[in-house]
């Protein structure tokens, strides 16, 4: 099976190694990284130069297109690859607006009766300006499009929301503005595969977004996560399941924009309940990179059931330990960072067993290093971008997964590395919730 795989970073890494497990499977990825290059062709063809991946698809013919991140969905990649005759896994761009703008988003989850913070949208600045003025606080200020991760702002108070609404009307994606409640509760990521009417659940998961130990400091992509996550009990996925993904799947077919792919839910679970904080048209980065080690089956075959509306015929299976991504990123990150630092230690992590490195910004140049005394050309990492690695680790238990993980990571080094010390700390302790049928 000759796969196309859209993407470059961590979770594009993860997915790639998960298919390559199945030996059929020949890769060609773009743009690609090295890590994606030790797995199969790359063509250094950008996410959203959309008329070059068209391009490139015409001339392979894939038996199957996985499109990891969201800007060449909204940008209608999906869509063109399928009048083109060609399987694709990842939704049209009328189904990826559930991404792209969080207006839509809000829209379609109150006509369906999704649960959601109550939120107001602005055309105008002004008047949200005006609006936040009687506001009870904290609220949360989002910009309508995608903004990789800059534009949701949580204020605290009625001069930091003043300036929030200044800092996102500098973002283009700021054409509208949404003032919504303050949710308080635990997040939770929640993926399911679908062909538009099969729905099937992955093991939940928990991203650590800021940037800083104790959930301190500014948002980043995603910090670290772990999964399954302890506190989705079989009750909690049972209500998740029956009063937001099946309704949101179904809701989507009925509004003529059926979804293909990867449906993620970023949740806000708390006593009265999990509400959406937003959707996501794709795989999450770094869940994915939690997820895949404990994958067990045909990736290849599940994603393509996806793309061909045959998901009823497939049943994913989870290895039931537990795992533990920890991202390392670059001094600086989520702000400005630099970059060709010589990363050290992936040689002794590669010989621990369990343990899984995906690269989300390397480069390798050859550089002259002694090796038994003898100057040899040797392939050497050197960071090349905010977040560098992840670094998986499963164990029988969390804790063991993230005992494992942190030792991995301890081994691992370059200039400015930062990693979280506390990934998946939170939940070790953490009951399920909604445990009884009360
Ligand atoms: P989003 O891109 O909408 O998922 O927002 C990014 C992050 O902002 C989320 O992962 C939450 O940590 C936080 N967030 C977003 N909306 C809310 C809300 N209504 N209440 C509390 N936190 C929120
Ligand atoms: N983990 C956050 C995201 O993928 O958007």
């Amino acid at each position: 099976m000759r796969i196309l795989l859209i993407g470059s970073g961590g979770r594009e890494h993860a997915l790639a190694w998960q298919l390559r497990q199945n030996p059929k499977v020949t890769l060609m990825s773009a743009p690609g990284s090295t890590a994606l290059a030790d797995l199969g062709e790359v063509k250094p063809i950008a996410v959203d130069d959309i008329e070059g991946l068209i391009s490139l698809a015409k001339d392979m013919r894939p038996d199957l297109t996985v499109i990891g991140p969201e800007l060449p969905l909204v940008l209608g990649l999906a869509d063109s690859l399928r009048s083109l005759g060609l399987a694709v896994f990842g939704p049209s761009a009328e189904a990826a607006k559930i991404e792209g703008s969080k207006v839509y988003a809000k829209d379609f989850m109150i006509r369906h009766n999704l649960p959601t913070a109550s939120y107001a949208v602005f055309y105008d600045p002004s008047e949200a300006r005006n609006y936040i003025k009687d506001a009870s606080y904290p609220i949360v200020l989002k910009a309508d499009g995608l903004a990789a991760g800059k534009g949701v702002i949580i204020c605290g108070n009625l001069e930091r929301a003043k300036a929030a609404i200044t800092e996102l009307s500098k973002l283009e994606a700021a054409n509208r503005i949404i003032v919504e409640e303050y949710l308080a509760g635990e997040e939770l990521s929640y993926f399911v595969l679908t062909d538009g009417q099969t729905i099937i659940p992955l093991p939940s998961t928990q991203d650590h977004k800021a940037v800083f130990d104790n959930d301190r400091g500014p948002n980043t992509g995603g910090m670290g996560a772990y999964a399954p996550a302890p506190l989705c009990s079989p009750a909690l996925e049972k209500i998740i399941m029956e009063t937001i993904m099946i309704p949101a799947v179904e809701g989507l077919a009925a509004e003529g924009t059926p979804f293909c792919g990867l449906l993620y839910a970023g949740l806000m679970i708390s006593l009265s309940g999990p509400k959406v904080l937003e959707f996501n048209a794709r795989f999450g980065d770094p869940e994915t990179q939690a997820l895949m080690p404990l994958f067990k089956g045909d990736l290849a075959k599940a994603l393509l059931a996806a793309a061909n509306g045959t998901l009823h015929e497939i049943t994913l299976d989870w290895d039931n330990r537990s795992s533990v991504c920890v991202v390392m990123s670059s001094k600086g990150y989520p702000g400005p960072y630099s970059t060709g630092h010589v990363i050290t230690g992936l040689d002794k992590v590669q010989e621990l067993s369990d343990i899984y490195v995906f690269e989300a910004g390397v480069s390798k140049v050859p550089r002259k290093v002694p090796v038994d005394g003898v100057d040899t050309w040797v392939e050497t990492p050197l960071t090349d971008g905010g977040r560098v690695l992840g670094v998986t680790g499963v164990g029988d238990t969390l804790s063991q997964a993230i005992e494992k993980t942190y030792k991995a990571v301890s081994l691992v080094n370059f200039e400015g590395a930062h990693y979280r010390t506390d990934i998946g700390a939170k939940a070790i302790n953490q009951g399920p919730l909604y445990d009884t049928n009360e």
